[in-house]
């Protein structure tokens, strides 16, 4: 088993950095602290840089099976492992959709040959897969459009929802939209053809409105639940509100882009739930930082830039963000928004924590040595030539931003480092299937 010890770097270990070695043998964190002269087949001195838990992605669609014109997992990979993903959960509006076990497992099959990081996928929800869901063990969790989005998945029959959330023990999770809110915005918007109308189609009201719908269902029934890509400031005070076992993520594209982005980025920016005001950023960077708010996820959603050039509202909503969601936060980091451990703690242990993922999230001895190396001072730009997702570019296209994965490790395997500038991948050992720690049954 190969030994890796990784030297001097400032360590993110627990709430607080530590200046320390770590000893990796195999696909584990074997020792903290272990003396600096210790026998290793590697040795990395990372003296100058900032080591984390590799960062868990639990929101992305990467399209296979079925929409790989737009994703796949070989290119989703190089983006998670560039991005310092080394785990990520995967939603099920694929085609076929991940809505049976069956499905699941062939899903998983694909990943295990495709993915060089570690994977998840949720089950999805229909109005007829009760005993599916029921059945269901190999993932985080179940997935619910109460809302249409990309792909027929909606769910919003109260008397399915009330089974769902009666019948199922697995954590649920939903993407919030008011469908009836959204059809009626439709037709009094009929006639516009500009982008922005997006955001009045998909109004504050419907994500209001879903949201806190969801959260009564949680409620009444004791459900574990996350609220999906939360975009309103008035969804924070209903999630302030709810019980414990309620919680709530943001993605980049509802912190960084407001409706004011539309004239600049049109259809790049357009995603369900919309984009909202510069008020709502401010807010939900505030819910983040008083704890309302507890997953930074990207719901990276790519589409090629031939669908996004369609008319309005031709035009699909999702945009991609694997590869560049650590440096968006770093580089919020460095400009004294947030603190490392705080981004630690969004994007990797309340991720791992959430949905039970057994021995990640945080980087301590026994744990799987899913790491990042970080550099807080290397200033690089977003550029579309070099992204590594298969859909090609990035809403962030020329913007400079400082912190970067210097190298990235996934079961104490190097998937990725940085030489001269210039993106190095070892795509040769498979990522493995995410196991979950006993969850209890319902909360
Ligand atoms: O904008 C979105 N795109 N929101 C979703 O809920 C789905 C996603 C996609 O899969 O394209
Ligand atoms: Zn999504």
């Amino acid at each position: 088993m190969k030994s890796i010890l990784i030297k001097n770097a400032q360590v993110v270990l627990g709430d607080g950095l530590e200046k320390t070695n770590v000893l990796i043998r195999g696909s584990k964190v074997v020792s903290l602290d272990p003396a600096a002269h210790s026998q290793a087949d590697e040795v990395v001195d990372a003296d100058g840089l900032f080591l984390l838990p590799g960062i868990v992605d639990p929101h992305v669609h990467f399209r296979e099976p079925g929409l790989t014109h737009k994703e796949d997992f070989a290119h989703a990979s190089r983006a998670a492992a560039k991005g310092g993903v080394t785990s990520f959960l995967e939603m099920p509006n694929t085609n076929p959709t991940t809505t049976t076990c069956q499905r699941l497992e062939e899903k998983l099959q694909i990943a295990s040959q495709n993915c060089f990081v570690n994977y998840g996928f949720y089950i999805g929800a229909t109005t007829f897969n009760l005993e599916e869901l029921k059945a269901a063990r190999r993932t985080p969790g179940i997935k619910i459009f109460i809302g249409s989005s990309t792909g027929d998945m909606l769910v919003d029959n109260q008397e399915t929802l009330e089974k769902i959330f009666a019948e199922t023990t697995l954590p649920i999770c939903a993407h919030c939209e008011d469908e009836s809110t959204v059809r009626a915005n439709q037709i009094k918007y009929a006639d516009r053809s500009d982008v922005a109308a997006h955001s009045q189609v998909r109004d504050y009201n419907a994500a209001i409105i879903a949201t806190r719908r969801a959260i009564d269902l949680a409620t009444r029934h004791q459900h574990q639940f996350h609220v999906l890509h939360v975009s309103t400031r008035q969804e924070l005070g209903l999630i302030r509100d709810a019980p414990p076992w309620v919680t709530g993520e943001v993605c980049p594209h509802h912190l960084f882009f407001s409706v004011d982005d539309y004239s600049r980025l049109g259809a790049l920016i357009k995603m369900n739930p919309s984009v909202k005001g510069r008020e709502d950023n401010e807010s939900l960077w505030n819910a983040l930082l008083d704890g309302t708010l507890s997953i930074v996820a990207t719901d990276h959603a790519p589409h090629t830039m031939d669908e996004k050039r369609l008319p309005y509202p031709k035009c699909p909503s999702g945009m991609p963000a694997v590869e560049n969601s650590l440096a968006l936060m770093l580089d919020q980091v460095n400009r004294g928004k947030c603190t490392l451990c705080q981004v630690v703690r969004w994007m990797c242990s309340e991720p791992a924590r959430i949905w039970h993922l057994a021995g990640k999230g945080v980087i301590a001895k026994g744990t799987d040595a899913d790491l990042v190396l970080v550099d807080l001072n290397l200033r690089q730009t977003v550029d579309n030539a070099t992204q590594q997702t298969k859909c090609g570019w990035s809403p962030w296209h020329g913007q400079t931003l400082q912190g970067w994965a210097m190298r990235t490790w996934v079961m104490g395997h190097e998937v990725y480092r940085l030489v001269d500038g210039r993106p190095v991948f070892d795509a040769t050992v498979p990522g493995t299937e995410i196991h979950f720690d006993d969850r209890p049954s319902a909360r």
